[in-house]
């Protein structure tokens, strides 16, 4: 009989109950021990050795991979001591891979062990390995998704229930789909994580997530909503990484988190409440979409319950290690600047209702040579004002900011929302 695979669990919460109970059917794997921050906390499963000290199942000979589901900064130093004594790495941290990736999987290349990491990026969804393997022919020029559930959740119900941003997000809260402070899911930094390490798997280079642009959905209103609907769109948070050459021809990443009017006729526009969805766009295998659950007990154990049985086999062939496994490459990606970037734009303008106000937009377009798709005059306000909006075709986003500072040195026209466009 094959010998039994050990794991030590850093973290009991809602992702490491889920593994222990998906692994409860799995015999020839053995869970030694878990760490915990409080162990008095009740729990829904039992674990015989319960510590309060992650060293020690680092430290411990007995075990042969380190199951990482406590989340944070925190376990950097656990999963390197973890690291250096031989043992795999099984974790679901997107905060940790994002910002210590590049040492983390220097020092496993070193000590000949594997970093296993399907449930950082959208929970239950296959995406990693994926691109590693079924998808490993590929050149890709895109990827580009939604994956944050929370954010997703709080734009469909103001979209379909008319409500505020705030209204939304308290209603998240009360379900359980946001955390008091939601700062990590609503100002976009959790998708900024998510969408450095698919840009590093599928264009093989490291990523700086200090330079990765990044905008959140405080600043959607239901306006915003229901003019995107009247013009053919829906507005989501997307994480998006292309390939581009820069102004010198040189090849780079544009890579960005913010809101995007989606098209209604784009598949990514279909995906509702907190379902993530990941879109790859390669040669040869063309646009593919992944979607599923972005997070949830059991949708993201079943990622690290899969990382696990993959080390598993590969423990029982011949104890080598998976190619497609381990990190290649060592280079950083050449990031291309915000301002350099090319969109089309959605403004949504408050002007005073005066001749010529809409003549002068189109002026201030045209001095920075900024196509229009449309503009549009919403009536007439109760306080006199106006409601314009413009949506441009492709242009740089620094014409669209020098465009935006040139109309606003009119006092009658303040542009109240600027959201680019997919
Ligand atoms: N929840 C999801 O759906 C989901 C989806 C995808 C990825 N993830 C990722 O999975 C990880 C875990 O998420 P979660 O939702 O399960 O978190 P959680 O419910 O807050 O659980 C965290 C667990 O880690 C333990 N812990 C925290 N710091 C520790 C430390 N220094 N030493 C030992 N144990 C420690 C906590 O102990 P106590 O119980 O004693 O407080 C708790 O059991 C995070 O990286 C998260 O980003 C989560």
């Amino acid at each position: 009989m094959d010998k039994k695979l050990k794991l030590g669990i850093i973290g009991l919460g809602t992702v490491g109950q889920g593994v222990v109970k998906v692994l409860s059917p799995f015999d020839d794997i053995e869970i030694v021990g878990a760490a915990v921050k409080n162990l008095s906390k009740k729990r829904d499963v039992e674990i015989k050795c319960l510590t309060d000290n992650p060293f020690d199942l680092a430290n411990n000979v007995d075990i042969d991979v380190i199951v990482e589901v406590a989340g944070g900064l925190g376990v950097y130093d656990v999963l390197k001591t973890a690291i250096k004594n031989k043992k795999h790495i099984v974790t679901a941290n997107k905060e940790l891979l994002a910002r210590h990736g590049s040492e983390l999987f220097d020092l496993a290349r070193e000590n000949d062990v594997i970093i296993m990491y399907e449930a950082a990026v959208a929970g239950g969804i296959p995406i990693i390995y994926p691109i590693k393997s079924s998808l490993s022919a590929n050149s890709f020029s895109s990827v580009a998704g939604i994956l944050n559930g929370t954010t997703n959740y709080i734009l469909t119900k103001m979209e379909e229930d008319n409500l505020s941003y705030h209204d939304c997000l308290l209603k998240a809260q009360e379900l359980g789909y946001a955390e008091t402070d939601p700062t990590g899911d609503v100002e976009g930094y959790d998708a900024m994580y998510k969408i450095a390490i698919l840009s590093n798997i599928a264009f093989n280079k490291r990523i700086d997530i200090d330079k990765i642009y990044r905008e959140g959905i405080s600043n959607i209103s239901s306006l915003d909503m229901k003019l995107a609907d009247e013009f053919g769109y829906k507005i989501k948070l997307i994480a998006l990484s292309k390939k581009m050459n820069d102004l010198s021809g040189n090849e780079c990443l544009d890579i960005r988190v913010h809101p995007m009017l989606v098209s209604k006729n784009k598949s990514l526009a279909d995906i509702k409440n907190a379902t993530n969805a990941v879109m790859l766009d390669g040669f040869p295998v063309g646009e593919v979409m992944f979607v599923g659950a972005g997070a949830g007990e059991f949708p993201t154990a079943s990622s690290v319950v899969g990382d696990i049985l993959t080390i598993k086999s590969e423990f029982n062939s011949n104890g080598e290690i998976l190619p497609m496994t381990v990190c290649h490459h060592s280079d950083y990606a050449n990031q291309i600047n915000i301002e350099d970037t090319i969109n089309c734009y959605y403004l949504r303008i408050k002007a005073a209702n005066t001749p010529g106000t809409i003549g002068k937009i189109g002026l201030a377009c045209g001095k920075y040579n900024i196509n229009l798709s449309c503009i549009l005059q919403k009536g007439v306000n109760d306080d006199r004002s106006a409601t314009i909006i413009v949506i441009t075709e492709e242009c740089y986003e620094k014409d669209i900011n020098l465009m935006i500072k040139d109309v606003e040195q009119t006092s009658e026209v303040r542009v109240l929302n600027r959201i680019r466009v997919m």
